[in-house]
This record gives structure tokens, sequence and C-alpha cells, in this order.
């Protein structure tokens, strides 16, 4: 048996396809389009690659993108000052400050200072708390990328075993809360965790977080499982994921690829919360 690909490139189109026609209505109206700025300190390659990928989906979009590239060198005390302007910027729906940033600026001090209203990351603790609390709120892009992609290929969710590989804050453990959110029986596990196998063999969704390549393989997986790979592992075979995908799609029932899964989620999902924060968070809306 093989498993059944779980698409990420076409859900996320499918997801910006239905964004667009809202930003569409929007600018036909009169109204200005949504607009988000993304901050990049540095010129890490890989995060270059990430905001390249942001502008060209704001671009297809309609959504308005203003980027500010700032020197490697950049005091924290100056990026701050550009996040107070651009929380004071009635122009501005959404903020992205492209992580990792360099040594010399204390990251919490940074996201923290985002106004959590034009906080699309959904890095902020106010998001953070909301997204714990299961009230509005906006939520970081991979996790909800995950979750749509599991519902769009037609998971039934309530009651599964779900093992969620990775403990990070941007995707482990708001991935694990969204999903006990759903009703699943979430276990977390990490680089302490004894005997894994024996948990993961026992999962019925599986969520591979954990940044090492091809590390989840067939004997680990139980026949039919739902397999999700959220790793981008740059090796001298190419970008891999954190599943050996070969091995693991012979045993598993459905599986997401890399390239071509998380990543395109994680994407449109910047976008959508970029439309949410520009609509303005409703009392009762996710
Ligand atoms: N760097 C890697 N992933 C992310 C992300 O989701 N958001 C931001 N801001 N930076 C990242």
């Amino acid at each position: 048996m093989s498993a059944k690909i779980i698409d990420g490139k076409a859900t996320a189109q499918e997801l910006k396809n239905e964004i667009k026609i809202e930003v569409d209505k929007i600018t036909s109206g009169g109204s200005r389009p949504p607009a988000l700025a993304v901050v990049l300190v540095g010129k890490d390659p890989a995060s270059q690659i990430y905001v390249n990928n942001k502008r060209k989906a704001c671009h297809a979009l309609g959504i308005k993108s203003v980027e500010h590239l700032l020197d490697a060198a950049t005091s924290e005390k100056n990026l701050m000052e550009l996040v107070t302007a651009l929380n004071n910027d009635n122009d501005i729906d959404g903020i992205l400050v492209q992580l990792p940033l360099p040594k010399h600026i204390h990251e919490p001090h940074i996201l923290e200072h985002i106004n959590p209203l034009k906080d699309v990351d959904g890095f902020h603790p106010v998001n953070v708390g909301r997204l714990v609390a299961n009230s509005t709120g906006l939520r970081p892009c991979t996790p909800a990328g995950i979750l749509e992609m599991l519902k769009r290929s037609g998971q039934e969710l309530s009651g599964k075993k779900v093992v969620v590989l990775g403990r990070s804050n941007i995707v482990g453990k708001p991935t694990a809360t969204l999903l006990l959110h759903e009703s699943c029986t979430v276990t977390i596990c990490h680089s302490k965790t004894r005997h894994l196998n024996d948990i993961t063999s026992r999962a019925d969704i599986i969520i591979a977080a954990i940044g090492k390549p091809e590390f989840v393989t067939a004997e680990m997986v139980k026949p039919g499982a739902v397999v999700i790979d959220v790793g981008v592992n740059r090796t001298a075979k190419g970008v891999v994921g954190d599943v050996d995908f070969e091995g693991v799609k012979k045993v598993a029932g459905f599986i997401s690829p890399v390239p071509g899964g998380v990543g395109p989620m994680t994407i449109a999902m910047l976008m959508y919360n970029t439309l949410k924060a520009y609509k303005g968070l409703s009392p009762s809306g996710h």
C-alpha cells in the first residue's frame, strides 16, 4: 500500500484563492488593501528566501507588502522604534519580524512589543494565552496551516491519538494545543522522551517537527497513520523533511511531502492572518 499524498501546495492555493476573493471585494469597494510589514534584520539566506516567498504571496493576492531590510548591526533600540512606528501606522495591519534575530537582540523584547492585534505570527504572549484559552486571537501560521491541511484532506480529528514530535514555541507547543482543541488525545515527545517508537507506533496522527533529517522511519509508524512533516533540513542531497518519505509512505495512510507540504500552508496562513488583522477580530471569531 502507498500513502495518499496530502498536497500542501494545492491546499494552500485553494486557501489563497478564497483570500483573494475577499481582498478583491475590499479593494473593488474602494477601500485600501490589507497591508503586511515584514522586517528582516541581516542577510540570513534562509530568511531571505522566506521573505521573498511572503512578498510574492502578497502580490499574488493583492495584499500590500512593505519590507524593512535592516543591517545585521541594527541595535535593539532601533528595531523597537521601528516596531513602535509600525504599531502606530494605521495603514499597516500585520507586522512580522523574521526570526532568528542577531544574537545581540533579545527576541522576546521585540515580539512582546508588537501590538497583539497586528501580530500575524501569533507569537505575542497575549496571542499565546488566547490560543491556550481557545479564545479569539491570531494563531501561529505553521500550526494553523497544519490544522487546515488535516481538515481539508478530510481527516476526522475528534478522539484521535496525536503524537507531536518537538516542543518549540513556534510549532510543537501551539500545534499540540490546536489539536487538543479539536478533541484529539495529544502526546508531545522531545529529545528526552524514552521509548519513543512505542509511543509513535500507537499514534493515529504524527506531526514531525524536530529538525532532524529523515528521523521518522517506517518502524515508528502505525499502518494507515497520517504523517505530517514540518521539517526543512538542508542536506547534501537537497532539502529533506523530518520523515523518511520513501520508507514511511509504504506504511502510512496519508503523508505530506517536503517540499510542497506544510511550507506553502504556512505562507497561506500568514495571508489569512493579515486579512483577519485587517478585518479586526470578531468576538467569536478564530
Ligand atoms: N523563522 C522561521 N519560521 C518563522 C516564522 O514562522 N515566523 C517568523 N517571524 N520567523 C520565522
